[in-house]
């Protein structure tokens, strides 16, 4: 990639600075501190800086993103620019201005005559994410395959981005099989291992995702916070096998042994504590410290998926003052706001918030009326496959709960069709026939739970 600089240094630091943000390794902002010391006005580190800053999806961040773009542009207007560093200035300023659509064009437009540039690819890639635009998780890779092949530095990171997006996509085993490519050609490369996860988890094949994690545990356990992810994985097989003190154990000593307020350990956290809740297992107090920090972000609406397990732990901790002003909070940021993301907060994160508190406080048919609707567009609130599965559940839940059996019947049906591995959905299918004196479904239903956990006892 061609650099405005004159500094060598600065385009080093910056490639490790790339390097170690694709690793998911805690030294990525030394790097590019490094590459800003070597060239203060170095544009493509103030637009980085910028664009990992917003990556943390924090109103406090604000301020000091719009200053990176300041740099940026005065760097562009001093020492000049190429056409590629303007369009991703441009993309961060969309961004910054929350007009999701806007970047994604720009990232995609570098890509067409950059398809190395791999700041703008990843880039893409966690922007279709948010967007719970699965094709295009997986597309904007393959869109961009044509110009990498095993000679090409950080090729192996990019198998591993387009492997979880085949995953995303249901394509279980070329999704398997390209991860496994990415963790031959580098080891140590954490997003691909999580991709190879998620294909476990998906399959219910809860063994072998146990002995891969288990196996890979020194390599991603040293990451970033992005290894509380990969516990959380581990987690969610061990509660298909209802081992329920040993999901508890890894909460504490690793989920949340250390209790930040970023918005994926709390979403790891409150999607796990929601679902053990669900459960019928007590929790405790655990609640209470993800509710204040929850609290200090109610306001920030920078992604719908934060929102919505902000909005759990609020409601699960009996927050309801807080939980219902949040509520108004969504749905003005959305009658305010323009573009893709703000109709995904009004039309969706809003409703789907409002039946988490709906749940919380008993009102379990309100819960039904707000989800029934929106049960496939859930998917838009972002995040993966496995990480909206919690908003499915609570449809199931709030279904029988209310007695609306026939509804809760007919998910559980599809659930079982479509995850014939999964412990919990046999298990709450036994409930559910069994309610509705459906003796011989209820009791062929329980054996299919029970040879699962037998079959599959660690
Ligand atoms: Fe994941």
């Amino acid at each position: 990639m061609a650099y405005t600089t004159s500094s060598g240094d600065a385009v080093r630091h910056f490639d490790d600075a790339i390097s170690s943000w694709l690793g998911f390794h805690r030294d990525t902002g030394d790097h590019l501190k490094l590459a800003l010391q070597a060239d203060p006005d170095f544009l493509m580190g103030h637009v980085a800086r910028g664009c990992f800053m917003k990556l943390f999806a924090i109103r406090a961040l604000d301020e000091r993103i719009g200053a990176e773009i300041t740099a940026a542009r005065k760097s562009a207007l001093e020492g000049g620019a190429t056409q590629r560093e303007r369009d991703h200035i441009a993309a961060l300023t969309a961004w910054h201005e929350e007009d999701w659509q806007g970047a994604l064009e720009l990232w995609e437009k570098i890509l067409l005559e950059h398809p190395l540039d791999v700041l703008a690819l990843k880039l893409a890639n966690r922007g279709y994410f948010y967007l719970g635009d699965s094709r295009n998780i997986r597309d904007s890779i393959a869109r961009v395959l044509y110009a990498w092949n095993e000679d090409t530095p950080g090729h192996g990171f990019v198998l591993g981005m387009y492997a979880f997006g085949l995953e995303e996509c249901g394509d279980f085993a070329n999704a398997e099989a390209v991860g496994h490519r990415a963790v031959a050609i580098n080891p140590a490369d954490v997003w691909a291992i999580h991709a190879v996860t998620h294909v476990l988890e998906m399959q219910g094949r809860h063994r072998e995702g146990t002995d891969w994690l288990k196996t890979s545990e020194k390599i991603w356990t040293n990451c970033n916070n992005f290894a509380n992810h990969l516990w959380w994985h581990g987690a969610l097989l061990l509660m298909d096998l209802e081992r329920y003190h040993a999901v508890l154990d890894g909460y504490d000593n690793r989920i949340r042994a250390e209790q930040t307020d970023d918005y994926l350990d709390i979403a790891n956290a409150a999607s796990l504590l929601w679902r053990l809740e669900e459960t019928g297992v007590d929790v405790g107090g655990r609640w209470v410290e993800l509710a204040d920090k929850a609290e200090a972000h109610a306001r920030d609406h920078k992604l719908a998926f934060a929102d919505a397990h902000y909005m759990m732990a609020l409601a699960a901790d009996g927050r309801v003052d807080a939980a219902e002003a949040m509520i108004e909070s969504m749905a003005a940021h959305a009658a305010a706001s323009e573009g893709m993301a703000a109709t995904i907060y009004g039309e969706i994160g809003t409703p789907l918030c409002a039946a988490l508190l709906a749940y919380s406080c008993g009102d379990f048919e309100r819960t039904v009326e707000l989800l029934q609707p929106l049960r496939y567009d859930l998917r838009y609130v972002g995040g993966s496959v496995a990480q909206q599965d919690v908003f499915h559940r609570l449809l199931v839940s709030a279904a029988v709960r209310a007695g609306r059996l026939d509804i809760a019947r007919s998910m559980m049906s599809e659930r079982s069709a479509d995850r014939p591995s999964s412990v919990w959905n046999w298990r709450t299918y036994a409930r559910v026939l069994a309610t509705l004196d459906d003796e011989s479904g209820a009791v062929a239903a329980w054996r299919k739970a029970r040879d699962l956990v037998a079959g599959l006892t660690l």
